[in-house]
């Protein structure tokens, strides 16, 4: 099979981390002989130094043109510490997002049996978490108007969700329960939120479409509490922008490392895999980042955009292997021998 995949390498850690998820998917390519072509491409910081723009039309261009994006991590601090900065990186990610009608972003959470002792939650409360957070991406408070009143002591942020909105996105959680253990919770804070009341009622009115699905209505405050106290009690979990983006930080301590969990991001154009940890700029350029995250990324890729099951499953295999052999960044080694970033990527690949 031919595959095209844009490549935005993006800043910090991101092209680190990239690198070891290129080496492993063309070790796949290799032997079950797929044809890829990686065709790079600016994003984030390094772009706004390149050309002054994060998310650049020849980027968008290249994104469109391919089979999928794999995406490292963008962001930096110098904009972080500098809150009248007008171009920002995480303008480009969103543009991004927007561009490429990226509505759902899935995240899933789940153990790795060798490194439960890792997480900082008890082995008791999170054996079995196998749970995914199916996060709406395109809407909510990240894209309503928002600005300053005259005075500029005064801000706001606006939500705004439309039922077409919360209907796509539902469904895909609907399928995705049907596809696994049939549990849908759908998150949200309709005891203050209008906007949560057009969730609740939008997925309640489509119960009667996947009549086999056990749907839960909870409120995001109190899902905040029962990830940590029994996340192994999920299954498929709905939400919109920002409870997503705040309960996916959450989760992903659950599994010991933040340098392991993947994602997907898919709707209406090109989807993207990407790393759920950020660009790590104390880490850039040390050779030391978590590539886990990453390749399983490219996992998720080959199975989500291209249908490649047994390639993605062997990906996993490996990443499990090398977590049983202790073959782990610094993050993970404790008092064992800590690996660098790209011998982490050799063995995976060498071992595909
Ligand atoms: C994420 C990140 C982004 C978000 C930032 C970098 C804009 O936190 O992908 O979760 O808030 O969506
Ligand atoms: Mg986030």
């Amino acid at each position: 099979m031919k595959l095209k995949i844009a490549l935005l390498a993006g800043d910090g850690i991101g092209p680190e981390v990239i690198a070891q998820a290129v080496k492993v998917s063309d070790a796949i390519a290799k032997k079950f002989n797929h044809e890829i072509t990686w065709t790079p491409a600016l994003t984030g910081a390094c772009a706004i130094d390149a050309v002054g723009e994060p998310y650049p039309d020849e980027t968008h261009e290249i994104c469109m043109a391919a089979d999928a994006v794999l995406f490292g991590a963008i962001g930096h601090p110098r904009f972080d510490n500098d809150p009248k900065a007008t171009v920002r990186p995480e303008q480009g990610l969103l543009k991004m997002r927007k561009k490429l009608g990226l509505f759902a972003n899935i995240r899933p959470t789940f153990t790795f049996p060798s490194l439960i002792d890792n997480s900082p939650l008890k082995r008791e409360r999170i054996e079995g978490t196998d749970l995914i957070i199916l996060r709406e991406l395109t809407g909510g408070i990240y894209f309503g108007a928002r600005g300053r009143l005259d005075d500029g002591n005064t801000a706001f942020d606006t939500c705004t969700y439309t039922r077409t909105e919360v209907q796509r996105l539902a469904k895909l959680g609907f399928e995705m329960a049907m596809a696994r253990d049939k549990r849908l919770c759908c998150v949200d804070k309709a005891n203050v939120l209008e906007t949560s009341r057009l969730w609740r009622e939008t997925v309640q009115d489509m119960e009667k479409d996947f009549p086999e699905v056990k749907v839960s209505y909870e409120f995001v405050d109190a899902v905040a509490m029962r990830l940590v106290q029994w996340p192994n009690t999920y299954d498929v979990l709905i939400t919109e922008n920002l409870f997503g983006d705040i309960l996916t930080d959450e989760a992903s301590v659950i599994s010991g490392s933040m340098g392991l969990m993947p994602s997907a991001s898919i709707g209406v154009h090109t989807s993207l895999f990407e790393p759920i940890h950020g660009s790590y700029p104390q880490a850039a350029g040390k050779d030391i980042a978590n590539p886990l995250a990453t390749v399983l990324s490219a996992a998720m890729m080959f199975e989500d955009a291209f249908g490649l099951k047994e390639e993605a499953a062997l990906i996993r295999a490996v990443v499990n292997k090398s977590l049983d052999e202790g073959i782990v960044t610094e993050d993970l080694a404790g008092k064992n021998k800590a690996y660098k970033t790209s011998e982490v990527g050799d063995w995976l690949a060498k071992n595909v």
